[in-house]
């Protein structure tokens, strides 16, 4: 089979990782924030058109404020960071989920990141920040009630209200850590993709890792309820 298109990644296990070196849960995230970098990179290298990543879900709210406040920082550290070298490989950069809600410093930071980058042609990276799919599908229904409060909804036009309305489907998605589970991501858009579960924390998972991933997903035959 061919190079999937669109690659989607629940980043897991940073808290689990930094536990494992003697460290604070934060370290994981920092790690975690770094080795998007490392991945996004390499997916552009490999021809892959979009990366899609799970990077904060609507439920991570209920963990303790200190890590939260790390969490809604670590857009700014990861631009003062690698902003430019992401430029420099032709990355454009997007953010789905209600990420308009975040701290008001936080989605300043994001539109700062989405302007620098949107003319960028290379691989688009989407950041699912305050993303819930649950949330997602009821935000569509309601958003297609409100636009045509007397027809029936179908499949596609629920499909056009999705944050990932414009994207090409989910061919592939990833889950690291070990958790086999989804977490509320993308229910709908996973609907025919390939899953791989990876034992690896997400601060470990490396470049190679990401490839030995595709070079499984290549070797899978989808049939999408056919022969
Ligand atoms: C994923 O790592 C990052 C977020 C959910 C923000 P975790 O923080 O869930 O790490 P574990 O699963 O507790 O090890
Ligand atoms: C899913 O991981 C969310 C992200 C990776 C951002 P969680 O760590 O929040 O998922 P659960 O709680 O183990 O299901
Ligand atoms: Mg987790």
């Amino acid at each position: 089979m061919s190079l999937p298109q669109h690659v989607a990644i629940i980043m897991d296990g940073n808290g689990r990782w930094a536990k494992s070196q003697g460290r604070e849960r934060t370290h994981g995230h920092y790690h975690g924030a770094i080795n998007i970098r490392n991945i996004a990179i390499r997916a552009k290298d490999l021809g892959i058109k979009v990366l899609t990543l799970f990077a904060f879900s609507t439920e991570n709210w209920k963990r303790p404020d200190s890590e939260v406040s790390f969490i809604m920082d670590l857009p700014r550290v990861f631009l003062n960071q690698y902003l430019k070298e992401l430029i420099d490989n032709d990355i454009n950069i997007e953010f789905i989920g209600d990420w308009k809600k975040l701290p008001t410093s936080t989605v300043k930071i994001c539109e700062d990141i989405i302007e620098k980058t949107k003319d960028n042609q290379g691989l688009k990276l989407v950041l699912a920040l305050n993303y819930g799919s649950r949330q997602e599908i009821v935000m569509a229904v309601n958003s297609f009630i409100t636009n045509h409060p007397h027809l029936p909804i179908d499949e596609e036009m629920l499909e056009s209200f999705l944050y990932t309305s414009h994207l090409p489907p989910v061919d592939l998605c990833i889950r690291t850590s070990g958790e086999k589970r989804l977490s509320n991501f993308l229910l709908w858009q996973l609907a025919y993709s390939e899953l791989v579960f990876c034992p690896l924390h997400w601060p470990e998972f490396t470049e190679n890792d990401f490839e030995k991933t595709i070079n499984e997903y290549e070797k899978r035959h989808r049939r999408f309820g056919g022969l």
